[in-house]
């Protein structure tokens, strides 16, 4: 079975249920070649998997570039795959020493032009802003967006990391739907199912975005009392699934109704491959519960 799609349909828009993450392409231990680059996104593809995140700052500014190297040695990929980005986050150099936010226009302008260049595409299908900005004067924003829209740019607009009351600010500016809210989540971070973040993506009939699903890999090395436990909850799932650990995690996701969007970190082809079965081993309401219960260390009141 291959990884379905998931229509956003405020935004007329579908991306694959399952979105392969680029923060950590510098990091694979098999090299950041184009071949090795096409090789993980040829994977993705007859996976189903068709939708792509990056972010300007990943690998210190050069993910997107060294993906683009790879889409520009075969243009036909391209009309294959959604490309997703993220903007907003300055890291310290010696042109800003303070580490900063920035969504004034000139700035995300700068920033999504960027992408275009070094990922060699002539559009970006989602443009999210990286973290709330303190200093975010929602008109400006809602105002670049709208332009950067109109010249082509940019399909559709999003945000991450923003609070409930954050999204509903740009949203009330802002004409368009906003087309996600990506946020962290997984079973050592479970405030999303208990902030109003995903109520307010049920409410206004989008899909949040999930990163760091396996907690950066630590579901899989666990060390405190709950880590452990939660691991060894999985892993009796599993067993009665016939199914991989990783499997009943993503899974576990897969059941919220609001239709989460885990975004994959592996580096590891055969854990791309398993994370994709992930939709052939639903859960009963009773194993996302027992889940969520070794996971917070307690019952549900
Ligand atoms: N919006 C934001 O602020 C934000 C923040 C962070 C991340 N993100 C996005 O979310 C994506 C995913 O985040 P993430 O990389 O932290 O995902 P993750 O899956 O939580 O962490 C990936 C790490 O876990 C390991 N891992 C993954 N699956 C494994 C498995 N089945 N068994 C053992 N180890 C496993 C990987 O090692 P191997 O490579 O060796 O498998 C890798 O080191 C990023 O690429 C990025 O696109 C967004």
């Amino acid at each position: 079975m291959k990884v379905p799609q998931i229509e956003f349909t405020k935004n007329n828009f579908s991306i694959s249920r399952l979105v392969y993450g680029i923060w950590r392409l510098h990091e694979d231990k098999e090299g950041t070649s184009p071949e090795r680059i096409l090789e993980k996104i040829e994977v993705c593809l007859s996976l189903g998997i068709d939708t792509f995140d990056h972010a300007d700052i990943y690998g210190g500014f050069e993910n997107e570039e060294l993906f683009g190297k790879t889409l520009g040695k075969i243009p036909t990929l391209k009309s294959k795959i959604k490309i997703i980005s993220k903007c907003g986050i300055q890291i310290p150099g010696p042109k800003f020493p303070t580490k900063h936010y920035n969504t004034s226009k000139e700035h995300i302008r700068y920033s999504v032009e960027r992408s275009l260049r070094k990922l060699q595409v002539d559009k970006l299908d989602v443009v999210l802003i990286h973290r709330p900005d303190p200093l975010m004067d929602p008109y400006e924003l809602a105002g670049i967006f709208e332009v950067l829209i109109k010249e082509g740019k940019v399909l559709h607009f999003g945000v991450s990391n923003f609070t409930t009351s954050q999204f509903q600010m740009l949203q009330s500016v802002y004409k368009k739907p906003l087309f996600t809210n990506q946020v962290e989540f997984h079973p050592f971070y479970t405030e999303p199912l208990f902030n109003g973040t995903f109520d307010q993506a049920l409410e206004s009939n989008f899909h949040p975005m999930v990163w760091s699903p396996t907690a950066g890999g630590r579901i899989f090395t666990p060390k405190s009392e709950r880590e452990l436990a939660t691991f060894s909850k999985l892993q009796e799932i599993a067993k009665l699934k016939s199914s991989g650990v990783d499997q009943v995690l993503y899974s576990w996701f897969l059941n919220h109704p609001s239709g989460l969007v885990p975004i994959l970190g592996t580096n590891d082809i055969k854990r791309i491959q398993s994370a994709a079965g992930s939709f052939s081993y639903p859960l009963s309401r009773m194993e996302w519960f027992s889940i969520l219960e070794a996971a917070r260390g307690m019952e549900v009141a």
